[in-house]
């Protein structure tokens, strides 16, 4: 059986939306094998068992970029550890499984730009899958079907501080609430906090995170959806928290953390437990390795 072991990730870091993610050590793995016929799963929930699954539809999209003409498949959830439609890249974690796993059926014959290129065409922006299958941290852009990425490794003493609700928001409901337009102040103060951000990381200097870290493009719209979202990132900030924002679509709540400060979550912990919903707080690290091809 073919293993793909895929991380999560968190997209739109801070102000840049659609364009910077970074990877997490926190996997999901799954198992190809070519049949002499048919279509099986195993390990996936029933209502995922048919030709609408994600990670079929994915290794489709590749055996027609190869011409691999394949006879059946089986597809097989091994391992499930990246919480589902909660902003931390699981849906994108199928599709690139699905592609590395069909191009890896089809004898490799695609390259890691080619399956990136795929998997954006498919999930419609960069953010997530780009860090998914380059580690470390991914600023993207598309232009026509090429997507174009600089990827930089994120430091030890750097750790994620995942903050994640038990309800769960759609990636299409949540870009359903953004609004079509938006004034040219937010834009202004959106691009320069992404390139503050990026120096932030590319300098080391941490500690302007907080100021860097913030965005008018869509927490605005999407902290509806989200009961207490400011005040969880307020009490992020005033316990040691460099900087929190919406990871991805939400409604997950990604916050930096440097290492000497990472055991001071207590205060943390016993508000989000206080709050209506249920909140699970998980510590996380920076994966920089590239996935295996
Ligand atoms: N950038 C994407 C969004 C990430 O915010 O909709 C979620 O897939």
């Amino acid at each position: 059986m073919i293993k793909v072991k895929v991380p999560a990730t968190s997209a739109n870091i801070g102000a840049g939306f659609d364009c910077l993610g970074v990877a997490l050590k926190l996997y999901n793995i799954f198992g190809f094998e070519e049949l002499s016929e048919g279509l099986k799963f195993e390990g996936f929930a029933e209502e995922y068992c048919n030709e609408e699954n994600v990670v079929y539809q994915a290794m489709i999209s590749c055996f027609d970029k190869c011409n691999y003409k394949v006879k059946g498949i089986k597809i097989t959830l091994i391992e499930q550890n990246i919480p589902m439609t909660r902003g931390l890249g699981s849906s994108s974690s199928c599709i690139v499984a699905g592609l590395i796993g069909a191009n890896r059926l089809a004898g490799n014959t695609l390259t890691r730009d080619e399956i990136l290129d795929l998997a954006v065409e498919i999930e419609g922006h960069p953010d997530n899958v780009a860090p998914a299958i380059l580690g470390g941290m991914v600023v993207a852009i598309k232009d026509d079907e090429k997507t174009y990425y600089n990827k930089f490794n994120i430091e030890d003493r750097l750790k994620f501080v995942a903050l994640i609700p038990d309800f769960m928001l759609a990636t299409s409901d949540s870009r359903n609430v953004l609004p079509k337009v938006v004034e040219f102040k937010d834009a202004i103060f959106n691009l320069s906090r992404a390139a503050f951000t990026v120096s932030c990381f590319a300098t080391g200097r941490y500690e302007a995170l907080n100021k860097a870290c913030m965005d008018k493009l869509h927490e605005p719209y999407r902290s509806r959806l989200i009961p207490n979202y400011f005040t969880i990132i307020n009490k992020v900030y005033n316990n040691g928290g460099l900087c929190a924002f919406l990871s991805g679509a939400g409604p997950t709540i990604m916050s930096l953390y440097l290492e000497k400060d990472i055991n001071n979550l207590s205060e943390v912990n016993t508000f989000i437990d206080n709050l209506d919903e249920k909140w699970d707080l998980i510590k996380l690290e920076a994966e920089n390795n590239e996935i295996h091809l």
